[in-house]
């Protein structure tokens, strides 16, 4: 029986609910003046990241996938400081018939591929900073009891039948095609080869019996849950695609092979003749990892977000919801999907010669510069292109020039001999405008500044509720270059500390400048997280308030105590971020950027 309104009343995560909070006054100091923290602080999260096929070495459309992940869940930490309410998983897809044919194309056995393959994601997904509390491979034993627990709910539910399974088939994309999404293309012989029309990968024609899945019983009930939670599947756009596809007739699905073509995989229980299809396999990862069946995976599914990409929309967001159902559960909490790189505005494709390989950008642009670029400039709605002199560009504008160089122009020996965090004065940069006096330097400007940087947060967090991380960094790096505006406009380097008349205003120029890199600081964690460390720790700011609850922007301009007024900074630890183009071009082009 489906309870399709169940989901309904499972408990929202704070993200979403963070969405509906009010905008916050920015004259109103409260517990938490951002609006970003979570009121229930043990608001658990559960992210996943596709498990990646191990058919090819890690590219970078695969470090995307699990960095958005890792960045959505880094964000969610920030609001939810207990750490033991989080979890994210990544890890392989080792079984079918890509895999089986790929060894065998390799000469090597598939459990050999699949070790070999899989460690390498592992290997560059601890070099890239992901921090994931789980990595799965599907050849584990785990994983197994967990697929046949789950098939044989399904059986027990009377939602798998045995029937003859006829139609094309692509080993490439695992999936079946009916005749519609076919075409034909000259194959290396120059005979007309059929081919998937999506991918292009070649397709051949399947006759056996296997087990069916009675997926069209779920295409209402996939309707109701989808018109019931416009934010389920996100950006809209694809949220809108899924029901499209919904209006058509949503055919039974085969969900096993014969044993005798495809060996590698899980067998269907009680008969060994069949061999359990890949994506149902795969799909049942995101329940292993929380202990499925043990009933302890009930306390994380509600909260479970999986991040996909584009091109694996309708297993997630179509077969994996009603295989769910099928089985009694809610479907997934949030589908947050991204579209893919290309390079030089080609597909990247190992026939063609144009694949990125991560570790080397890792090497060659840093860990967090090329974590940086890939979330800055990766827009999940449309596909982004990828090369080189871009990263460059970006990076070298954005942390080294202006992010390094307002830190440097704040802490420098030469500005502030003191090495502290100066006093804020409240006659120079009174709470109003209409407050200044004779004392008074602040100008309409910087009041826009504070105005802007006490809002950053909310607005960060509202773009990571939405999946645009893209928007979010757009929004820092703006504040960025206003704060630069201001360190220019005021000129610190032209006031004088012995000055009774100059000293206080020096002061207040460097504890603005510097409270709006400490906002930065906190709000780069999920993006950049050693260089945000480096920041934090340069301004001084310890572990324990890095988090968004603890972030009060500019307390003094609100008439409350600042705790790092007069602290010592940090140790010098030498620059933020090293320049990438050393050529003296660059720095004509930036001189007089500000
Ligand atoms: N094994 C399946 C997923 C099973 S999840 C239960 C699979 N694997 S994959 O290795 O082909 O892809 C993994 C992820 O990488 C997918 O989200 C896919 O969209 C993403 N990318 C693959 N190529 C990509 C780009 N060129 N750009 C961005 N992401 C890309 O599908």
């Amino acid at each position: 029986m489906l309870r399709i309104s169940a989901f309904r009343l499972l408990g929202r995560t704070g993200a979403s609910r963070l969405s509906l909070l009010a905008d916050f006054n920015l004259r109103h100091y409260s517990s938490d003046p951002l609006g970003v923290r979570d009121d229930t602080r043990d608001a658990r999260a559960y992210f996943t990241t596709p498990i990646f096929y191990v058919n090819a070495a890690p590219h970078i459309g695969h470090l995307y996938s699990a960095l958005l992940a890792d960045a959505l869940c880094r964000h969610h930490r920030l609001r939810v400081p207990s750490a033991a309410a989080t979890r994210f998983s990544t890890g392989t897809d080792e079984h079918g018939l890509k895999i089986q044919q790929a060894a065998a194309a390799a000469g090597l056995a598939p459990s050999e591929l699949c070790d070999r393959v899989s460690a390498q994601f592992q290997q560059l997904f601890r070099e890239a900073d992901i921090s994931s509390t789980d990595f799965i491979r599907t050849t584990e034993a785990r994983h197994r009891m967990a697929v046949q627990h789950f098939w044989g709910v399904l059986k027990a539910r009377g939602l798998l039948y045995k029937g003859l399974y006829e139609g094309w088939y692509c080993a490439s994309d695992e999936c079946f095609l009916p005749e519609a999404k076919v075409t034909r293309q000259p194959g290396p012989s120059g005979d007309l080869c059929p081919v998937s029309l999506e991918s292009g990968h070649p397709v051949s024609w399947t006759k056996e019996e296997n087990y069916i899945f009675r997926l069209s019983q779920f295409r209402e009930p996939l309707q109701r849950w989808l018109r019931g939670d416009p934010q389920a599947i996100t950006p809209e756009p694809f949220h809108h695609a899924v029901l499209q596809w919904l209006e058509e007739e949503l055919p039974d699905l085969s969900v096993s092979r014969r044993s005798s073509h495809l060996h590698w995989g899980i067998p269907v229980p009680g008969d060994d003749s069949q061999t359990i299809y890949v994506w149902l396999d795969a799909l049942v990862n995101y329940l292993t990892v929380i202990g499925y069946p043990n009933p302890e995976f009930k306390s994380w599914w509600p909260t479970t977000s999986h991040i996909i990409g584009k091109d694996i929309l309708k297993f997630h967001a179509i077969y994996w919801p009603a295989l769910l159902l099928g089985a009694g559960m809610s479907p997934p909490h949030r589908i947050y999907v991204h579209s893919h790189w290309t390079v030089c505005g080609q597909k990247m494709s190992k026939s063609l010669g144009n694949v990125v390989d991560p570790r080397t950008c890792l090497d060659r642009y840093t860990v967090d510069g090329f974590r940086y670029f890939l979330l800055r400039q990766g827009v999940p709605n449309w596909d982004c292109d990828y090369y080189g002199e871009k990263v460059v560009k970006l990076l070298d504008s954005e942390l080294a020039f202006a992010l390094g160089g307002l830190l440097n122009r704040c802490t420098a020996n030469r500005i502030n001999p003191s090495g502290t965090y100066p006093a804020f004065c409240t006659t120079c940069f009174p709470s109003e405008p209409g407050l200044v006096g004779p004392t008074g330097r602040a100008q309409a400007e910087d009041y826009a500044l504070v105005s802007a940087v006490a809002t950053l947060p909310k607005q960060v967090a509202d773009h990571y509720d939405n999946f645009q991380i893209y928007k979010a960094l757009e929004a820092v790096s703006s504040c960025v270059r206003q704060t630069n505006g201001f360190v220019q406009r005021h000129a610190p380097w032209k006031l004088n500390w012995e000055s009774p008349v100059d000293a206080p205003w020096l002061g207040t120029v460097l504890h603005v400048a510097l409270e709006c890199l400490r906002v930065f600081g906190t709000l780069l964690q999920p993006v950049t997280p050693s260089l945000a460390d480096k920041l934090l720790s340069r301004l001084g700011v310890s572990a324990t308030e890095r988090g968004l609850g603890e972030l009060h922007f500019l307390p003094r301009f609100y008439g409350h105590p600042c705790p790092f007024e007069g602290r010592r900074l940090g140790p010098e630890t030498g620059v933020l971020f090293p320049r990438l183009d050393q050529s003296r071009a660059w720095l004509e082009s930036y001189t007089n950027a500000f």
